[in-house]
Protein backbone atom coordinates (compact mmCIF):
# COMPACT_ATOMS: atom_id res chain seq x y z
CA UNK A 1 0.00 0.00 0.00
CA UNK A 2 1.73 3.15 -1.21
CA UNK A 3 1.28 7.20 -1.17
CA UNK A 4 -1.69 9.30 -1.72
CA UNK A 5 -4.91 7.92 -2.83
CA UNK A 6 -7.92 9.65 -4.20
CA UNK A 7 -11.03 9.13 -1.71
CA UNK A 8 -14.32 9.99 -2.97
CA UNK A 9 -17.55 9.70 -0.76
CA UNK A 10 -21.29 10.31 -2.12
CA UNK A 11 -23.55 11.30 0.04
CA UNK A 12 -27.23 12.39 1.01
CA UNK A 13 -26.09 16.42 0.06
CA UNK A 14 -23.07 16.33 -0.88
CA UNK A 15 -20.19 14.40 -2.61
CA UNK A 16 -16.68 14.79 -0.80
CA UNK A 17 -13.53 14.34 -2.18
CA UNK A 18 -9.46 14.59 -1.33
CA UNK A 19 -6.32 13.10 -1.24
CA UNK A 20 -5.22 10.83 1.29
CA UNK A 21 -1.87 9.57 2.80
CA UNK A 22 -3.06 5.36 3.29
CA UNK A 23 0.07 5.34 4.94
CA UNK A 24 -0.85 7.68 7.66
CA UNK A 25 -5.22 7.89 7.31
CA UNK A 26 -4.59 11.60 6.52
CA UNK A 27 -6.64 13.59 4.24
CA UNK A 28 -3.93 15.72 2.55
CA UNK A 29 -5.05 19.26 2.31
CA UNK A 30 -8.11 19.66 2.92
CA UNK A 31 -11.61 17.48 1.65
CA UNK A 32 -13.18 19.57 -1.49
CA UNK A 33 -17.06 18.78 -2.30
CA UNK A 34 -19.96 19.25 -4.69
CA UNK A 35 -23.66 18.57 -4.07
CA UNK A 36 -24.71 15.83 -4.83
CA UNK A 37 -26.82 16.31 -7.77
CA UNK A 38 -31.03 16.03 -7.75
CA UNK A 39 -31.42 13.22 -8.67
CA UNK A 40 -29.20 11.40 -8.70
CA UNK A 41 -28.45 9.22 -11.15
CA UNK A 42 -25.70 7.28 -12.77
CA UNK A 43 -25.77 10.19 -15.89
CA UNK A 44 -25.97 12.77 -13.66
CA UNK A 45 -23.14 11.71 -10.61
CA UNK A 46 -20.59 10.69 -12.92
CA UNK A 47 -19.73 14.12 -14.27
CA UNK A 48 -19.54 15.17 -10.68
CA UNK A 49 -16.82 12.42 -9.94
CA UNK A 50 -15.03 13.78 -12.78
CA UNK A 51 -15.32 17.14 -11.73
CA UNK A 52 -14.45 16.44 -8.16
CA UNK A 53 -10.99 14.24 -9.76
CA UNK A 54 -10.09 16.98 -12.15
CA UNK A 55 -10.08 19.77 -8.66
CA UNK A 56 -7.53 17.38 -7.11
CA UNK A 57 -5.47 16.04 -9.49
CA UNK A 58 -2.53 13.58 -8.34
CA UNK A 59 -1.07 10.70 -10.19
CA UNK A 60 -3.39 8.78 -12.32
CA UNK A 61 -4.03 5.67 -10.07
CA UNK A 62 -6.92 3.52 -8.75
CA UNK A 63 -9.45 6.40 -7.27
CA UNK A 64 -11.56 4.61 -4.07
CA UNK A 65 -15.64 5.34 -3.83
CA UNK A 66 -17.90 4.90 -1.20
CA UNK A 67 -21.17 4.90 -2.20
CA UNK A 68 -24.98 4.02 -0.45
CA UNK A 69 -25.66 1.04 -1.87
CA UNK A 70 -25.09 -2.40 -1.79
CA UNK A 71 -21.89 -2.73 -3.71
CA UNK A 72 -20.48 -6.17 -5.05
CA UNK A 73 -18.40 -5.85 -7.81
CA UNK A 74 -18.68 -2.12 -8.21
CA UNK A 75 -22.34 -2.66 -9.37
CA UNK A 76 -24.76 -1.47 -7.02
CA UNK A 77 -27.95 -3.76 -5.54
CA UNK A 78 -30.15 -2.00 -3.75
CA UNK A 79 -30.99 2.37 -3.72
CA UNK A 80 -32.60 3.71 -0.08
CA UNK A 81 -31.23 6.70 -0.26
CA UNK A 82 -30.64 7.41 -3.90
CA UNK A 83 -32.29 7.14 -7.60
CA UNK A 84 -33.77 3.99 -8.22
CA UNK A 85 -31.49 3.69 -12.01
CA UNK A 86 -28.73 2.69 -9.63
CA UNK A 87 -30.13 -0.97 -9.62
CA UNK A 88 -28.32 -2.95 -11.57
CA UNK A 89 -25.23 0.26 -12.82
CA UNK A 90 -22.15 -0.80 -12.00
CA UNK A 91 -20.79 2.61 -10.92
CA UNK A 92 -17.10 1.25 -11.10
CA UNK A 93 -17.18 0.70 -14.60
CA UNK A 94 -19.28 4.10 -15.66
CA UNK A 95 -16.92 6.18 -13.61
CA UNK A 96 -13.57 4.34 -14.53
CA UNK A 97 -14.55 5.07 -18.31
CA UNK A 98 -15.24 8.65 -17.75
CA UNK A 99 -12.04 8.82 -15.53
CA UNK A 100 -9.92 7.03 -17.40
CA UNK A 101 -8.81 5.36 -14.39
CA UNK A 102 -9.29 2.27 -12.53
CA UNK A 103 -12.17 2.76 -10.01
CA UNK A 104 -12.84 0.16 -6.89
CA UNK A 105 -16.80 1.21 -5.40
CA UNK A 106 -17.59 -0.40 -1.92
CA UNK A 107 -20.57 0.67 0.03
CA UNK A 108 -20.33 4.13 2.06
CA UNK A 109 -20.55 2.54 5.47
CA UNK A 110 -17.96 -0.37 5.16
CA UNK A 111 -15.81 2.27 3.63
CA UNK A 112 -16.00 4.61 7.51
CA UNK A 113 -15.55 1.34 8.92
CA UNK A 114 -12.32 0.44 7.25
CA UNK A 115 -11.01 3.96 8.17
CA UNK A 116 -12.15 3.54 11.69
CA UNK A 117 -10.83 0.16 12.12
CA UNK A 118 -7.54 0.90 10.77
CA UNK A 119 -6.41 4.41 12.03
CA UNK A 120 -9.44 5.36 14.22
CA UNK A 121 -11.36 4.45 17.29
CA UNK A 122 -11.43 0.83 16.37
CA UNK A 123 -7.64 0.19 15.96
CA UNK A 124 -7.09 -2.10 18.88
CA UNK A 125 -10.64 -3.84 18.50
CA UNK A 126 -10.06 -7.85 17.87
CA UNK A 127 -13.82 -8.29 19.31
CA UNK A 128 -17.11 -7.67 17.48
CA UNK A 129 -17.32 -4.23 16.03
CA UNK A 130 -20.02 -2.48 14.50
CA UNK A 131 -19.54 1.08 13.03
CA UNK A 132 -23.03 3.24 12.79
CA UNK A 133 -22.77 6.25 10.32
CA UNK A 134 -25.82 8.36 11.20
CA UNK A 135 -26.57 10.68 8.11
CA UNK A 136 -29.23 10.46 6.06
CA UNK A 137 -29.94 6.76 6.46
CA UNK A 138 -27.98 4.26 8.83
CA UNK A 139 -25.19 2.93 7.89
CA UNK A 140 -23.74 -0.12 9.19
CA UNK A 141 -20.43 -2.17 9.09
CA UNK A 142 -19.55 -5.39 11.16
CA UNK A 143 -16.00 -6.50 11.94
CA UNK A 144 -14.86 -9.36 13.69
CA UNK A 145 -11.38 -10.18 14.36
CA UNK A 146 -10.64 -7.31 12.27
CA UNK A 147 -12.32 -8.59 9.02
CA UNK A 148 -15.36 -6.22 7.50
CA UNK A 149 -18.25 -9.00 6.53
CA UNK A 150 -19.31 -6.93 3.63
CA UNK A 151 -22.93 -4.55 2.70
CA UNK A 152 -24.57 -5.68 6.09
CA UNK A 153 -27.73 -2.99 5.46
CA UNK A 154 -28.69 -3.09 9.19
CA UNK A 155 -29.98 0.36 9.07
CA UNK A 156 -32.71 -1.67 7.28
CA UNK A 157 -33.58 -3.68 10.42
CA UNK A 158 -37.27 -3.09 11.38
CA UNK A 159 -37.73 -1.28 14.08
CA UNK A 160 -41.40 0.36 15.74
CA UNK A 161 -42.48 -1.05 12.36
CA UNK A 162 -40.53 0.51 10.46
CA UNK A 163 -36.73 0.54 8.77
CA UNK A 164 -34.83 1.77 11.94
CA UNK A 165 -33.12 4.40 9.92
CA UNK A 166 -36.15 5.97 9.31
CA UNK A 167 -36.79 6.25 13.14
CA UNK A 168 -33.21 7.34 14.39
CA UNK A 169 -31.13 8.73 11.41
CA UNK A 170 -29.35 11.92 11.58
CA UNK A 171 -32.13 13.58 9.00
CA UNK A 172 -34.64 12.16 10.96
CA UNK A 173 -33.69 13.88 14.23
CA UNK A 174 -33.57 17.30 12.45
CA UNK A 175 -36.80 16.70 10.22
CA UNK A 176 -38.77 15.64 13.55
CA UNK A 177 -37.17 18.36 15.46
CA UNK A 178 -35.72 16.12 18.12
CA UNK A 179 -33.58 17.36 20.95
CA UNK A 180 -30.53 15.43 21.77
CA UNK A 181 -32.42 13.44 24.30
CA UNK A 182 -35.30 12.34 22.09
CA UNK A 183 -32.88 11.29 19.51
CA UNK A 184 -30.90 9.25 21.62
CA UNK A 185 -33.61 7.48 23.21
CA UNK A 186 -34.34 6.49 19.47
CA UNK A 187 -30.46 5.47 19.18
CA UNK A 188 -30.63 3.30 22.44
CA UNK A 189 -33.44 1.51 21.37
CA UNK A 190 -31.45 0.75 18.42
CA UNK A 191 -28.75 -0.05 19.65
CA UNK A 192 -30.29 -2.67 21.87
CA UNK A 193 -32.14 -4.12 19.43
CA UNK A 194 -28.64 -4.56 17.26
CA UNK A 195 -26.68 -5.84 20.19
CA UNK A 196 -29.91 -8.78 21.17
CA UNK A 197 -28.59 -10.27 17.67
CA UNK A 198 -25.12 -9.73 17.24
CA UNK A 199 -23.82 -8.91 20.46
CA UNK A 200 -21.11 -6.71 19.78
CA UNK A 201 -18.03 -5.57 21.84
CA UNK A 202 -18.47 -2.11 20.34
CA UNK A 203 -20.06 0.26 18.55
CA UNK A 204 -18.41 3.16 17.27
CA UNK A 205 -21.10 6.21 16.21
CA UNK A 206 -20.05 7.48 13.10
CA UNK A 207 -21.59 10.45 10.57
CA UNK A 208 -21.63 14.40 10.80
CA UNK A 209 -23.72 14.32 14.24
CA UNK A 210 -20.72 12.58 16.38
CA UNK A 211 -19.06 15.87 16.46
CA UNK A 212 -20.94 16.70 19.09
CA UNK A 213 -20.50 13.01 20.87
CA UNK A 214 -19.44 14.80 24.21
CA UNK A 215 -22.80 16.53 24.59
CA UNK A 216 -25.12 13.66 23.87
CA UNK A 217 -22.88 10.66 25.59
CA UNK A 218 -23.98 10.74 28.44
CA UNK A 219 -27.45 9.64 27.13
CA UNK A 220 -26.09 6.78 25.64
CA UNK A 221 -27.18 3.55 27.21
CA UNK A 222 -25.63 -0.30 26.04
CA UNK A 223 -24.55 -3.21 27.04
CA UNK A 224 -21.39 -2.75 24.61
CA UNK A 225 -18.84 -0.32 24.65
CA UNK A 226 -19.77 3.49 22.74
CA UNK A 227 -17.00 5.25 20.87
CA UNK A 228 -17.17 8.11 19.12
CA UNK A 229 -15.63 7.92 15.50
CA UNK A 230 -12.51 9.52 15.09
CA UNK A 231 -12.96 10.64 11.66
CA UNK A 232 -16.61 11.98 11.96
CA UNK A 233 -17.73 13.32 8.12
CA UNK A 234 -14.76 12.07 6.66
CA UNK A 235 -14.34 8.79 7.48
CA UNK A 236 -15.97 7.24 3.78
CA UNK A 237 -13.48 9.50 1.92
CA UNK A 238 -10.67 7.73 3.82
CA UNK A 239 -11.40 4.46 3.93
CA UNK A 240 -12.29 4.52 0.05
CA UNK A 241 -9.09 5.36 -0.38
CA UNK A 242 -7.71 2.72 1.75
CA UNK A 243 -9.88 0.21 0.18
CA UNK A 244 -8.37 1.75 -3.48
CA UNK A 245 -5.05 1.18 -1.99
CA UNK A 246 -5.45 -2.14 -0.87
CA UNK A 247 -8.01 -3.19 -3.76
CA UNK A 248 -10.91 -4.67 -1.25
CA UNK A 249 -13.56 -4.96 -3.67
CA UNK A 250 -16.41 -6.24 -2.43
C1 LIG B 1 -28.26 2.39 2.57
C2 LIG B 1 -26.88 1.89 2.92
C3 LIG B 1 -25.99 3.03 3.31
C4 LIG B 1 -26.63 3.90 4.38
C5 LIG B 1 -25.81 5.11 4.72
C6 LIG B 1 -28.80 3.24 3.70
O1 LIG B 1 -30.06 3.74 3.36
O2 LIG B 1 -29.15 1.32 2.34
O3 LIG B 1 -26.33 1.18 1.84
O4 LIG B 1 -24.76 2.54 3.79
O5 LIG B 1 -27.91 4.33 3.97
O6 LIG B 1 -25.62 5.93 3.62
Amino acid sequence: MSGEVLGIDVGGSSVKAGLVDVQQGKVIGTLISAPTPRPCTPASLIPVLVALAGRLGGDRGRIGVAFPSVIKGGTAFTAANIDHSWIGANGASLAAEALGRPVLMLNDADAAGLAEMRFGSGRDCSGTVIMLTFGTGIGTALFTGGQLFANTELGHLELRGMDAEKWASAQTRTVAGLDFPGWIARVNEYLAALHALLWPDVFILGGAVSEHFDEFAPLLRSAAEIRPARFAGHAGTVGAALAAAQDLAP
